[in-house]
């Protein structure tokens, strides 16, 4: 269903502008790789974790995690990503989900959900519903950890949000661990992106 006035592949929240991006090779958020902060915080875990990449596109970080045992979901809507998420994962290719987010089935709540480039992805007006969601899928103590970016400029994808807003957003159901800058972003991101980690509280502290 397409509730706005744009076509469906100029409205950011339906998986055909998603298609027509990845079909026409023009994913400038396309890192092509695992992003440094992220390969430290792999290497760093004592323990393997349960995890869910919202928006996965191309899914570098999938594979990363896939090859070292990690149960791994690489989720997206668009069957163009999807495919791109295939052709990378390779032997570990039934990771991917072809599924929306917000309302997908999860069997089991995650240990970790690894975020990059999807929340702003995502028109604001979504963020609420995004914010509920990642809480959701967590287990207790479990991580959102990843890239976010950071921006008042009005137009987008990339929506940006202000450090307040996503605090608002978290806040009710996490505590934030880490925040640091971003060592490596893509030029679009650079010096407007951080790696945060924030922790979900236990039920009776939310
Ligand atoms: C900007 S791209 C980022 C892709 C990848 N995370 C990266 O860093 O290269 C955003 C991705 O989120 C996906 N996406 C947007 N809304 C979604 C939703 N509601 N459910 C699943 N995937 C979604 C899009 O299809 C797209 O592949």
């Amino acid at each position: 269903m397409n509730p706005s006035p744009k076509p469906p592949h100029q409205n950011a929240a339906l998986p055909d502008f998603w298609d027509t991006r990845y079909r026409n090779g023009a994913i400038p958020w396309d890192g092509g790789g695992v992003p440094r902060e992220l390969a430290a915080f792999v290497e760093r875990q004592a323990a393997l974790r349960r995890t869910l990449i919202p928006g996965c596109g191309s899914a570098y970080e999938a594979r990363l995690l896939a090859e070292q045992g990690w149960p791994v979901t690489a989720l997206d809507f668009s069957a163009a990503a999807a495919e791109a998420a295939r052709a990378t994962l390779g032997p570990h290719a039934h990771c991917v989900q072809q599924a929306d987010f917000f309302d997908f089935l999860v069997a089991q709540p995650f240990g970790l959900i690894y975020e990059r480039a999807f929340l702003c992805a995502l028109p604001r007006k979504l963020w609420p519903a995004w914010g509920a969601r990642v809480a959701s899928l967590l287990e207790e103590g479990g991580l959102l950890a990843g890239y976010f970016f950071f921006s008042d400029e009005p137009k987008g994808p990339p929506f940006g949000i202000a450090p307040d807003a996503l605090f608002d957003l978290l806040a009710p159901h996490f505590e934030r661990t880490v925040d640091l800058p971003a060592a490596d972003s893509i030029p679009a991101f650079r010096g407007r992106e951080r790696w945060q980690v924030w922790r979900r509280k236990p039920m009776e502290n939310r």
